[in-house]
């Protein structure tokens, strides 16, 4: 039996913003695509050791609206390694508990992709454990953009009086409803920023950044992510 450090308080929600591949690769010489394969195996190992940990609630930042940037041989690149994860969970992990739910305008994406995204969905949505969301061509704005028109056409068609739009009723539309705010974001790569990372559910979010490249980052760093988010004192705005 694997030994666990069972000692700390695991917050119920834990968002990741896994950055750091592309520098990872060019440090070895490598070509930016290397940096996201290895990036790929840190996901699937911690995803499970993130879930065996007693995270009720994990969200993996894997792709972003402002991604599309980039040039078309590294977006092509990605594409092939989102493929090969998707395969890959639906062939070999089938016995996992995860319930994996995909965050993000899933549109943009070639129909195999959506047709894998779908299947894995289906697949895992029954299990009980873990849910993981995995973000992708996600944008926090694009997010808070299309609650709000959901919200415009319920008053439009008087489903709902313009004093009833709280800020309960936008999370209603949001990718995460129903799920807890992240109470953690951990950013790897070093930089401080959110690069619009759940913006409307980061309020509150204690945010910790490491310098640690994403395709290395492991047990022992998560487990000082923990430590440190142990250390926050969370007022919430009270005293
Ligand atoms: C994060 O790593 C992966 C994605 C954004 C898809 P990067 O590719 O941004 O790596 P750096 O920041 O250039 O090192
Ligand atoms: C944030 O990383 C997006 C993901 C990790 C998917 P970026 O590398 O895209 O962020 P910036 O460009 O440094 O803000
Ligand atoms: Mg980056």
């Amino acid at each position: 039996m694997e030994k666990m450090p069972m000692d700390l308080y695991v917050p119920a929600h834990i968002g990741i913003i896994m950055d750091g591949n592309g520098r990872w690769a060019k440090k070895r010489g490598l070509p930016r695509s290397v940096g996201h394969s290895y990036g790929a195996k840190t996901f699937k190992h911690m995803t499970r050791y993130i879930s065996r940990r007693g995270v009720k609630f994990l969200t993996l930042y894997a792709f972003s609206t402002e991604n599309w940037k980039r040039p078309l041989s590294e977006v092509n690149a990605l594409m092939k390694i989102f493929r090969q994860y998707l395969v890959d969970s639906l062939t070999n992990f089938r016995e996992d508990d995860i319930k994996v739910v995909f965050i993000g305008d899933r549109s943009a994406f070639p129909e195999d992709i959506i047709q894998l995204i779908n299947e894995t969905e289906e697949v895992a949505k029954d299990r009980k454990g873990m849910q993981l969301n995995i973000a992708m061509n996600y944008g926090g704005r694009a997010e808070i953009v299309h609650a709000v028109q959901q919200l415009c056409q319920e008053t439009k068609d008087g489903l709902l009086q313009p004093n009833a739009v709280t800020e309960e009723a936008l999370s209603q539309y949001l990718y995460t409803a129903g799920q807890p705010d992240p109470d953690l974001i951990i950013r790897t790569g070093g930089e401080h920023r959110l690069s619009n990372f759940m913006l409307f559910q980061a309020a509150y979010a204690e945010f910790y950044s490491t310098e640690t490249l994403w395709p290395d980052f492991g047990e022992a760093d998560f487990e000082k992510a923990l430590m440190a988010f142990q250390q926050r004192s969370r007022r919430f705005g009270g005293v």
